[in-house]
């Protein structure tokens, strides 16, 4: 069972990238579940519905979210509507969206949880520990396979979280810091790590946004209103084989590319 796992899509710059990288991935690698993050796929901050049919229409299955995923009104007008686009389950109670899902591929069912980390996120949420055993205890009978992106700020929580689960979910990834980690590994127990895949956007950007805005705020302590950058195409996702057990980084970039 082939996954491929795309880190945080930035903008229209990440779904040029998509447009760009996914083909041929899907060609060399041949995923049969595509899995990514799309909190910030529209503008930067958020989803909407005319975005979301755009990643369905590129062949992704299943999006997950974070901090960002109500930051478009057009969200609360379609996401009770679909089965496909993850919420945290984390979120304090009456928050809409779906919090878990399980989708069956080839004859086999894979559980997909999002969970957010408390550290430095600044948001009242519930704990994600407490919170995936909760679910692990729901569908564990009902699943071949879980998966788990764990969208946090901290390499610390997310390593934690990992060692935590180690054993019950099959694949734990990290995504939100938008910079990716050299360190996927095979717990003790058996699950699949990377603290966080990277994000899928602009190639030269910090985190995702064009570069003078935040060295702006960092040098003056003023702020403007981030844009997305378009510097650049860079693509980075985290494919996994749950059968064989394999697992790899895919980091491919044009760095020349201009979306002007
Ligand atoms: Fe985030």
């Amino acid at each position: 069972m082939k996954c491929l796992f795309i880190g945080d899509i930035i903008g229209r710059t990440g779904r040029n990238a998509i447009k760009r990288f996914l083909p041929e991935i899907k060609e060399k690698y041949e995923p049969d579940f595509i899995v990514a993050n799309a909190e910030n796929s529209a503008g930067g901050f958020g989803i909407t519905k005319k975005v979301y049919n755009d990643l369905m229409n590129s062949g992704i299955d299943v999006l997950t979210s974070g901090n960002h995923i109500f930051d478009k009104k057009d969200i609360f007008e379609f996401i009770e509507d679909v089965d496909n686009l993850l919420i945290p389950a984390n979120y304090p109670p009456g928050v809409p969206g779906k919090r878990y899902g399980i989708y069956n591929v080839n004859g086999k069912n894979i559980g997909v949880i999002n969970l957010m980390g408390r550290v430095f996120m600044g948001i009242p949420l519930d704990c994600p520990f407490r919170k995936f055993d909760e679910i692990y205890e729901d569908i564990k009978d009902k699943t071949d396979y879980i998966v788990v992106d764990f969208h946090a700020e901290a390499t610390s929580e997310k390593n934690a979280f990992g060692y935590y689960v180690d054993g019950r979910a099959d694949v734990i990834y990290g995504t939100h810091s938008h910079v990716a980690t050299a360190d996927e590994k095979l717990l003790p127990k058996g699950s699949i790590y990377l603290s966080d895949i990277g994000l899928t956007g602009a190639y030269h950007s910090i985190i995702g946004m064009d570069i003078e805005t935040p060295i702006k705020k960092f040098l003056t302590g003023i702020g403007s209103k981030y844009e997305v950058s378009k510097d650049g195409l860079l693509f980075q996702g985290f494919f996994v084989d749950l059968t064989t057990k394999e697992f790899f980084r895919i980091k491919l970039y044009e760095e020349k590319w201009n979306s002007c």
